[in-house]
């Protein structure tokens, strides 16, 4: 998928504002060197360094890596594949805010990321769980299906884990689960009655493809008005988001 860089940065800066608590979790040492796994832009990246680590951010969107090298030029930052990377010197700790969801080959992420911890290291995360956007992708597949586009009704976009699956699929590549939690967490979109459609085009665009620009707002104004009663709360809009957060320790 291709990433706007720009809007993902004025538009959804929920994203990494949500990840200072993640970062919390992290507890950074001063001297530790630590991996940004799907850093986007680099800003948690950036506080990582501040909080006195050695930090190297990476992500598999050259327009992300830009921006952030761009923003942040003491930062190390390369586009890397989460699923498939290689470190020479390990990491004291992996670290991910909302980039898990998107990565296909979990098993390949998982294998790449104890590889490259020390012993005893640390992979704190957060990423979307089960039920995640559920009434979102509902009233997507809903209206694709009214307009007969099956093929994207049925786009496996994103992984939204419980946490029983999560845990054990850490397990099963030899970490121990120290902490886990999957919460609620409503999060205010922008732009009002905009925020949805933006949303869409922004995050779920391969919802959209292959339809002329002029059907997808329709089919846009449509999911907006499906989620209404359920997204605006007095002219603020939210989405139904549900967080997976863990502590994975590499014995
Ligand atoms: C999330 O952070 O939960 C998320 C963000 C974009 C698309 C899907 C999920």
């Amino acid at each position: 998928m291709k990433w706007n860089a720009d809007l993902y940065d004025q538009k959804h800066a929920f994203v990494f504002q949500y990840g200072e608590d993640v970062l919390e979790l992290l507890d950074v040492k001063p001297g530790e060197y630590i991996l940004d796994l799907g850093c986007g832009t680099g800003h948690l990246t950036q506080q990582i360094k501040d909080k006195g680590a050695r930090v190297k951010g990476t992500d598999l969107s050259p327009d992300m890596i830009a921006q952030a090298k761009e923003k942040y030029p003491e930062v190390d930052f390369a586009v890397e594949n989460a699923a498939d990377f290689f470190t020479d010197e390990q990491y004291d700790a992996v670290f991910s805010n909302a980039a898990l969801h998107w990565v296909k080959d979990q098993n390949g992420m998982m294998r790449s990321v104890y590889n490259s911890l020390k012993h005893g290291g640390r992979f704190v995360a957060e990423m979307g769980g089960k039920n995640n956007v559920s009434r979102l992708i509902e009233a997507t597949q809903l209206v694709l299906q009214n307009h007969g586009y099956h093929v994207q009704a049925d786009a496996q976009i994103w992984y939204f884990p419980s946490i029983g699956e999560y845990a054990t699929k850490l397990e099963e590549h030899g970490f121990k689960v120290s902490y886990a939690i999957h919460y609620d967490r409503k999060t205010p979109l922008q732009d009002g009655n905009q925020g949805v459609a933006k949303w869409v085009t922004m995050f779920g665009a391969q919802y959209l493809e292959g339809i002329a620009e002029a059907e997808q707002q329709q089919i846009l104004t449509e999911i907006t008005n499906k989620l209404e009663p359920y997204y605006n709360e007095g002219g603020q809009w939210y989405a139904d988001y549900k967080r997976l957060r863990f502590v994975a320790i590499k014995e």
